[in-house]
């Protein structure tokens, strides 16, 4: 375990299950639509999730990202500024939106708007982490791997101020490294 960390929350193991979940799931809500969604991952921390999800997804799907988010520390300020915009043309398309956690629901929601009024034919959300005791705005992911207290958690494609992406768990980190 990395030195920072003070206990794990979610294992590897218990992200990977998870996913086979999640993927069998989409795969048989948008197979029986005869759809398929293009999955637009939120940068940065959406990818290591987005990696596992895709490979228990059974259908022709393609991904996409954007970076839009402006959240520093650990408050969320809820100004959305896009960085990076999609490649692919949405007009008609059914948008699987890929987050790490829904926190207040502000960026999903922004997002959310800002795809449906591009043309996009319908935005459901897979998160691989909730916080729903934080949230204040009416939206609610569509799937989700897990929900969690309110914590603030790293690891995973989550950071601290950058840190920690790139840890294979979810944890917390100690108390002392907050101040
Ligand atoms: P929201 O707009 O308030 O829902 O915030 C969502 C974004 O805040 C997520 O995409 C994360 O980047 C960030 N976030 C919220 N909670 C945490 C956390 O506990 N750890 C790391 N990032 C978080
Ligand atoms: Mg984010």
């Amino acid at each position: 375990m990395h030195k920072d960390i003070k206990k794990i929350l979610i294992s590897e193991e218990q992200i990977r299950s998870r996913c086979d979940e999640l993927g069998k799931q989409i795969t048989e809500d948008y197979g029986k639509e005869g759809r398929t969604p293009l999955l637009v991952a939120l940068l940065r921390g959406s990818v290591p999730f987005l990696a596992e999800l895709i490979k228990h997804i059974d259908l022709d799907i393609q991904y996409d990202f954007m970076d839009v988010t402006s959240y520093a520390g650990t408050k969320s300020t809820g100004d959305i500024k896009i960085l990076k915009d999609l490649d692919t043309s949405i007009e008609g398309v059914d948008i699987l939106l890929v987050e790490d956690i829904v926190d207040t629901g502000k960026t999903i929601k922004s997002v959310k708007e800002l795809l449906m009024n591009k043309g996009a034919r319908s935005v459901k959300v897979v998160t691989l982490l909730d916080k729903p005791s934080r949230r204040t705005e009416d939206v609610n992911p569509e799937y989700c791997g897990f929900e969690v207290e309110d914590l603030f958690v790293v690891g995973y494609g989550m950071d601290f101020d950058q840190k920690y992406r790139c840890l294979p768990y979810i944890g917390v980190l100690k108390d002392e490294l907050y101040q």
